[in-house]
């Protein structure tokens, strides 16, 4: 079971501020399990893990089956929330170099991404690949307007509907959208794609054990149930243990951030989970950056980050707190050798895994920060593996609510992001703007 560690924040925080915190996270549990706090419309996501019946989940799993057989390439088109959570779970737990392996040997379909840009070379670059390829598209979208998925959405569907004809190809196309509103569900209809709803009351960023994630997820080949399992174990920990480790996790946080540490660096020493940072960074920064106030959340890869944000972390301004997801075990070995002669000065690692050598970075890295003025905290998984993976998703969600709670601000609304929108369209020449 995943487990969180402040030891490293204790010389930042007294305990006096940790269990004055427990009295207004108590506060902010009733809000969120009660439903009268801000954003109360959103709270699907509280018990989804406990709420997935089998029928869902085997709905879920025969779509992925019949796309599976007559692909060997799934689009996965979306953007944000309807996009960070598939890459994240997909990446953290496959083959890094998945998409160099044959087929035979991935035995699945290699799933790419659309609609998260709008670049032009990409677009032509993922066409030109799929000229040569059999693939289907699972195109996700809540609201049904958002411009990037659908100027992709426009592009692959005249691309799919030109290689396979229009009936064959309704068969290869999976919409996920609101139940009612939207320009994809209305297409959907008119089309006769296979639809999954969106729950209203889930927002983009918490959608990642709806279909949402988990259809893209079985797809590449990764078993939902245990992702499920791993959820409703954190689910059921958050709700019967007041000592639970989402509610530490959003107490210290806040306590850091009232001593001025208004930046958190989320690290990993896994190549990995590069999307699970991604993912936490837009599950924290939309949930928090409103109202002039948050934690700006940014993220770091180690050990390549420690040869170019090291300098900054170490000895730069000190707003920081760092919080480190760790991995016990790796999922495969591979030992150092001895070399005679040693020609490059590295036998003192020989008969040490990379396992080893990469936790004494990590413990090194850690101590150097913390006696730098970088308060640490630390998350430990056993391993990287489905349930594992569930636990973090549901402890960072429950968190972050609870977190947005803290901070005074309703963590299930984005009014910020309507802005850019305004301009881009005034810019196109978008009738009626
Ligand atoms: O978390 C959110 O609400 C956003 O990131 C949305 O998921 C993102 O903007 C995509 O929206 P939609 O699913 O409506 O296309």
């Amino acid at each position: 079971m995943l487990k969180l560690n402040i030891k490293d924040t204790l010389s930042f925080i007294s305990e006096e501020e940790l269990s004055s915190f427990s009295r207004i996270i108590a506060d902010c549990n009733k809000a969120l399990y009660n439903k009268t706090g801000k954003g109360n419309d959103f709270l699907g996501w509280i018990d989804l893990p406990s709420k997935t019946t089998n029928d869902d989940l085997n709905r879920i799993k025969n779509c992925a089956s019949v796309l599976a057989s007559q692909s060997d390439i799934i689009v996965v088109i979306g953007i944000g929330g309807s996009y960070l959570g598939a890459r994240a779970v997909i990446d953290a737990l496959s083959n890094n170099f998945n998409g160099l392996l044959s087929k035979e040997k991935r035995k699945l379909p290699l799933i790419l991404y659309a609609g998260q840009n709008i670049g032009e070379d990409y677009h032509n670059e993922l066409l030109s690949i799929l000229d040569k390829k059999d693939y289907s598209i699972i195109v996700i979208s809540k609201s049904g307007t958002t411009t990037e998925p659908a100027i992709a959405f426009r592009l692959l569907k005249a691309h799919i509907e030109k290689k396979y004809g229009k009936d064959s190809s309704r068969k290869r196309i999976v919409a996920l959208t609101d139940k009612i509103k939207g320009a994809l569900k209305k297409l959907s209809d008119s089309e006769g794609y296979e639809t999954f709803v969106i729950p209203d009351d889930v927002g983009g960023r918490f959608s990642v054990l709806t279909p949402v994630g988990l259809l893209p997820i079985i797809a590449a080949g990764f078993d939902i149930d245990k992702i499920l399992t791993g959820a409703r174990g954190m689910e059921n920990l958050c709700r019967s243990d007041i000592n639970n480790p989402a509610d530490l996790y959003a107490a210290v946080r806040n306590i850091l951030h009232g001593k001025g540490k208004d930046i958190e660096i989320l690290a990993s020493y896994s190549p990995n989970l590069n999307y699970f940072i991604e993912w936490w960074k837009q599950l924290y920064g939309e949930s928090e950056g409103k109202d002039g106030k948050g934690i700006f959340p940014a993220g770091v890869n180690y050990t390549s980050d420690l040869h170019s944000m090291g300098q900054l972390i170490q000895d730069g301004k000190r707003n920081i707190f760092e919080t480190v997801i760790s991995i016990d075990s790796s999922k495969t070995s591979l030992n150092f050798p001895f070399v005679e002669g040693d020609p490059d000065g590295l036998n003192f690692l020989a008969g040490k895994s990379l396992g080893e050598i990469n936790h004494k970075a990590e413990q090194g890295t850690r101590m150097a920060h913390v006696s730098g003025g970088v308060p640490n905290i630390s998350i430990n998984l056993p391993e990287l593996n489905e349930e594992s993976i569930g636990e973090l998703i549901y402890f960072f969600e429950k968190a972050c609510a609870l977190s947005g709670y803290l901070l005074g601000v309703n963590p299930f609304d984005q009014p910020g992001v309507e802005a850019y929108k305004k301009n881009m369209f005034q810019l196109l020449g978008k009738p009626g703007i």
